[in-house]
């Protein structure tokens, strides 16, 4: 793997068949282009991922979602009006451009807008090579299966560097700004309904539309199992317990005081800066002389319920 310093670059890759570590302001991404089989396919050896797991596919515009998915309901074009580009994949019917290698044999696909300046410069450079505009990049998140999400290259590199060829490309975009994954929206039913919390909240998604209260049928496999492990022990505690506890690394909003013999990891004064700082703070701690990471997890709604969804597979092992 080599480190490129321009989009173009970048998309060059993609389009001769590579892959390429990306910046978005969620996590960083492992991304191929689209519609090359083969090259999504590396995408899963790669990261060790089961073959079944579909990806999501990022477009450059909403515009483009009709060249991917159909059947599409209204409120899902009012939720892409509202929220793309950003931290949103809405889960569509698929055309048959989106194919099995992508969904994992389901007949839906994940599309998303992504804001990342870094990301759509890679995205307009690889439409411009391939002569199509609406060209996706498929992407899951830069880390091996089942571990933390990367939010800056050197993690995406310490996860992947190892698995990747001499030709597969890695592209700098800072620290990702939301630092905790899109939320997935499954936008194949009369009500939307959230499959995955993450940078646009159940709230932010109500001011919209309803959200509806039934379950989804639809599969979304990486939503299920525990995730985004650190390789130490990671427990949940509240601020009283943390008293009665043996030291260890801690992650805590910073009205938690750090009590005698804890290594402070992070020490966020909001819930979006906790989100932000997260995954880093959760890899810090992996790599300290502590041998247990406690984590008091931040209270309310908003971004606060995907920080709890993700702690809460992070603590099951
Ligand atoms: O923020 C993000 O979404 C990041 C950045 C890189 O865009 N990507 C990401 O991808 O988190 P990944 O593959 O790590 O997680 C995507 C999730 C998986 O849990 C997968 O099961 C679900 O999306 N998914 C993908 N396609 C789906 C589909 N057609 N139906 C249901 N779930 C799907
Ligand atoms: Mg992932």
């Amino acid at each position: 793997m080599r480190e490129v310093s321009s989009p173009e670059q970048a998309a060059l890759a993609l389009a001769h068949g590579h892959l390429a570590i990306l910046p978005t302001e969620t996590v960083y991404g492992l991304g191929a282009d689209a519609d090359n089989r083969e090259a999504v396919a590396r995408i899963f050896t790669t990261k060790n991922r089961p073959a079944n797991h579909p990806v999501i596919v990022h477009i450059s515009q909403q515009e483009h979602i009709y060249m991917w998915a159909t059947q599409i309901p209204d409120y899902a074009v009012d939720l892409g009006t509202a929220f793309w580009p950003g931290p949103m994949t809405l889960v569509l019917n698929r055309l048959p451009r989106a194919g099995d290698y992508l969904t994992g044999g389901q007949e839906t696909i994940a599309l998303r807008v992504s804001n990342h300046p870094v990301f759509q410069e890679v995205l307009k450079e690889l439409a411009h090579k391939t002569n199509d505009p609406s060209v996706g990049i498929a992407a899951p998140s830069a880390n091996r299966f089942g571990s933390v999400s990367p939010t800056t290259l050197a993690h995406a590199v310490e996860e992947l560097g190892d698995h990747l060829t001499d030709e597969d490309v890695a592209l700098n975009g800072g620290s990702s700004r939301v630092g905790v994954e899109s939320t997935i929206i499954d936008a194949t039913g009369s009500e939307p309904i959230i499959l995955r919390h993450g940078g646009i909240t159940a709230e932010d998604i109500e001011s919209v539309i309803k959200l509806s209260q039934s379950e989804s049928d639809v599969r979304a496999p990486g939503t299920l199992a525990s995730h985004y492990a650190p390789n130490k022990q990671l427990r949940l505690i509240t601020h009283s317990e943390l008293l009665d506890t043996q030291p260890g690394a801690l992650i805590a909003m910073s009205d938690v005081e750090t009590p005698f013999g804890f290594t402070r990891m992070a020490t966020p004064k909001n819930v979006n800066e906790y989100a932000q700082l997260l995954y880093a703070a959760i890899r810090d701690a992996d790599k300290s002389s502590e041998s247990v990471i406690y984590v008091v997890p931040p209270t309310g709604g908003g971004i606060a319920a995907a920080i709890r969804d993700r702690l809460n597979r992070a603590a099951t092992k």
